[in-house]
């Protein structure tokens, strides 16, 4: 782990001149109530960088700097503080256990910084994230400029590191795939033990249980994101997280989860009866959304681009619209038009990594749009592939019996020279599988009636 953190902190600091001073600072706790933090999850940035889990610590990387190559910024070791809120690394640490060449207290970043920076023609951190960070590092310049002594112009350059640092992100290395791997498999367990679990008159919150207990038995680390557990028309809110209704005989159930195994997550949706067998109307929409997200999984491929991923899904899914009535008209100008996104108002993808929506983006255009669909498929890449139909329950124009139906099926694509390798394909969604599935006894949980 400690070669990779290095090979990666090289990797960046070979993208910049000898003098520029890279910045990466870590998560703060973040205040819920009163004392009680949220959950602590460290920055994704700063943990690629440098594997440390702590909060109110700083990385500078400074390319040519002599001794200094590698500083860590970071929380004095304090036996009092550690008996409340955990161990720290501390300056011996981040020396010895964390590979940095010179270690300082995180307190005095501000007066340190004006010195890494002197005489820096460039200085790099990624803009906008972190207000008091951005004030700070612009204070720390501005007093070095106007220092009666040193009186120095530079640095030259501030930079936004995301558009040299996020890059390596997007292509995963043979130690990210296999946490990918590692999250997609524990995934998968956890949402056929939802399936098992379902059954009519559940809650919600009692199939959002067993999805997360596997993720934490199964040796995931935390939700990669909040868990979506959305049973009939639910499943029409794209972001419904309530996950607190008592689940309808005849409904579907959308869940939308996936775990981290070392900060890397999985993102899969699946959408299944509750009762084990799909209605008729149910199972017209699932299949021409199957259909989609396998015509959109096959374009995950070397020479396609992310946009004709997403293209590959709207065609199938808008001839699907019109062959069960919802639209009406051709399929072309429906597509042209955009009328499509009244069924289908989401992106089919994104990138998936440290972040459930992972960074990658390059910055040579100007808007998230057109970075994307310019953007050609490599191997090393990981998306998902996530098309869904969603018909609101008051919606007059649609067939009745298709009111209140909402489906998604997601699944993580590593992009490969042999083409897409579904990392989540372990996790079942022919209809039948899907059927026999719910009808199946749980493994992980104990049923209990509430
Ligand atoms: N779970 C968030 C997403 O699918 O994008
Ligand atoms: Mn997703
Ligand atoms: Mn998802």
């Amino acid at each position: 782990m400690t070669n990779l953190l290095n090979e990666r902190r090289q990797r960046l600091m070979h993208t910049f001149s000898p003098g520029s001073v890279l910045l990466i600072p870590s998560a703060h706790h973040a205040l819920r109530n009163g004392d009680v933090d949220h959950a602590w999850r460290q920055d994704s940035d700063f943990w690629f960088l440098t594997g440390l889990d702590e909060p109110d610590s700083v990385a500078v990387l400074s390319p040519g700097r002599g001794g200094e190559e590698y500083v860590l910024f970071v929380r004095p070791r304090d036996k009092d503080a550690e008996t409340w809120t955990g161990r720290r690394a501390g300056l011996e640490g981040a020396v010895a256990t964390h590979g940095a060449e010179k270690a300082y207290l995180i307190a005095d970043l501000e007066k340190e910084l004006g010195r890494l920076c002197e005489g820096a023609q460039e200085v790099a951190w990624v803009f906008g994230r972190d207000a008091a960070f951005d004030s700070l590092v612009l204070r720390a310049v501005r007093r070095h400029r106007t220092h009666p002594k040193l009186r120095i112009n530079g640095p030259d350059r501030l930079t936004d590191l995301s558009a040299a640092l996020w890059p390596l992100r997007l292509f995963k290395q043979p130690a990210e795939i296999e946490a990918l791997r590692q999250a997609s498999e524990i995934t998968s367990e956890a949402h056929h033990e939802v399936m098992r679990l379902c059954e009519p008159g559940r809650n919600e919150s009692q199939l959002q249980a067993a999805l997360e207990y596997v993720f934490l038995a199964g040796g995931g680390e935390r939700v990669g994101y909040g868990s979506i557990v959305a049973s009939a028309d639910n499943a029409t809110i794209l972001h419904y997280t309530e996950n607190r209704m008592i689940i309808p005989d005849g409904a579907l159930v959308l869940v939308d989860g996936g775990c981290e195994v070392d900060l890397h997550t999985a993102d899969v949706t699946r959408t299944f009866p509750a009762n084990g067998k799909f209605s008729v109307p149910q199972r017209a929409v699932y299949d021409i959304v199957l259909a989609a997200q396998l015509a959109a999984i096959d374009a995950c491929r070397t020479g396609k681009t992310f946009h004709d991923v997403h293209d590959a899904a709207v065609h199938v899914l808008t001839e699907g619209m019109v062959t069960m009535g919802l639209l009406h008209g051709d399929v072309a100008t429906l597509i042209k038009e955009n009328t499509f996104k009244k069924y289908y108002m989401h992106g089919t993808s994104h990138w998936l990594g440290l972040d459930v929506h992972d960074v990658g983006g390059v910055h040579d255009v100007t808007s998230l749009e057109a970075q994307k669909a310019s953007k050609p498929l490599v191997p090393g890449m990981v998306l998902t592939v996530e098309p869904g139909l969603y018909i609101a329950i008051d919606d007059l124009g649609a067939p009745e019996a298709l009111r209140g139906i909402g489906v998604r099926i997601e699944d993580d694509v590593l992009i490969t020279e042999d083409g897409p390798d579904v990392l989540t394909r372990g996790c079942v969604k022919q209809p039948d599988d899907i059927e026999a599935m719910v009808r199946t006894t749980p493994r992980w949980v104990k049923p209990v009636v509430i």
